[in-house]
């Protein structure tokens, strides 16, 4: 049955429906357990157990010391923000470590009083339901395809891929060995060898494997953890090698933001053409379609 076939068929059975149950019957539709488990898979539930180990090895906040400039450039923000990687913690974690008084979605205005405001939301990791949203509706079948996450952290894009997708390999790049190291372990852990292999680098020394790659998932790679020059550099160094017609390019915020901000004159149109993604999807009870319009898909012309 195709989507159409579907709304039709289940508009008919609501037609038949008496009137005084139909409020009933649309509030189960919209919140049972019965619908959410149709759409969860046993590939969501392994991304689910890694995330759990991660979160054991991992600060509530999922960064490391050796990430001093990152954690910086963050506080210097204006707005307070708190770091939630969205893979490790979805809404319901959120709320349990709110109950548990470990974490706060609330800053204090005036020191001493009661007077809260929401704190803002940064996450250095795709979630688990952003990255289905990539693998099942953004990108194609990656059947024979390489893929590489530049700046692949806790390796989220790279587990995804490997169980949402059917890509030959899946490469990622990370500059922080601590980071590289966990991924290490997961990948053993879960036995994902065969398809994915991590490299500890700079991404600016790593040619070869931008200019091989078939699909590139730039997720808010540089901002936070290069400061303005390196950025300009690494964006420069990715419009050099990222060449290959057709080859893909996942990016959040899009190119146009990122350039923009470091008032990089790249002629986007003669490099790329961007892709429309389709976001109004339900993929669970926690889908953010505003998450999902930040990410941007492009083809190299
Ligand atoms: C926001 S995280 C991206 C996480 C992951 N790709 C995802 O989507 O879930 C960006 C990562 O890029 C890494 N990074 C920054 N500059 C890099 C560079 N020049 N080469 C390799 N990794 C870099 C940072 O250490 C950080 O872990």
């Amino acid at each position: 049955m195709d989507v159409s076939q579907a709304q039709n068929a289940i508009l008919s059975l609501l037609g038949q429906v008496a009137p005084s149950a139909l409020p009933k019957v649309i509030q189960w539709m919209k919140t049972s357990s019965e619908i959410e488990e149709l759409t969860t898979s046993n590939a969501d539930i392994l991304l689910h157990n890694i995330a759990d180990d991660l979160r054991n090895c991992l600060p509530v906040e999922a960064m490391v010391g050796s990430e001093k400039e990152a954690v910086e450039n963050i506080q210097s923000l204006q707005r307070p923000t708190l770091h939630v990687d969205a893979f490790l913690y979805d809404e319901d974690t959120i709320d349990s470590l709110c109950e548990e008084g470990k974490m706060s979605r609330n800053y204090c205005m005036s020191c001493g009083s009661t007077k809260t405001a929401p704190l803002d939301f940064l996450s250095h990791s795709f979630s688990i339901l952003e990255l289905k949203f990539l693998f099942h509706h953004a990108l194609p079948d990656l059947s024979g395809k390489n893929l590489l996450d530049v700046g692949s952290r806790l390796g989220a894009v790279l587990y995804a891929g490997y169980v949402y997708s059917s890509a030959s390999k899946l490469e990622g790049v990370e500059i922080n060995a601590e980071f590289c190291d966990l991924q290490e372990k997961i990948i053993k852990k879960y036995n994902f060898t065969d398809r994915i292999q991590v490299h500890h680098s700079d991404v600016c020394s790593q040619k070869t494997l931008l200019q091989g790659a078939d699909v590139v998932v730039l997720n808010n790679v540089f901002e936070y953890f290069l400061n303005k020059e390196e950025q300009t550099k690494a964006w420069i160094f990715m419009h050099e090698n990222l060449r290959k017609k057709g080859c893909l390019i996942v990016t959040v915020p899009s190119l146009e933001e990122s350039f923009s901000k470091l008032q990089i004159n790249i002629p986007l149109s003669e490099w790329v053409e961007e892709i429309e993604l389709d976001t109004d999807i339900f993929l669970g009870p926690d889908t953010d379609q505003e998450a999902l319009s930040d990410i941007h898909l492009y083809k190299i012309l």
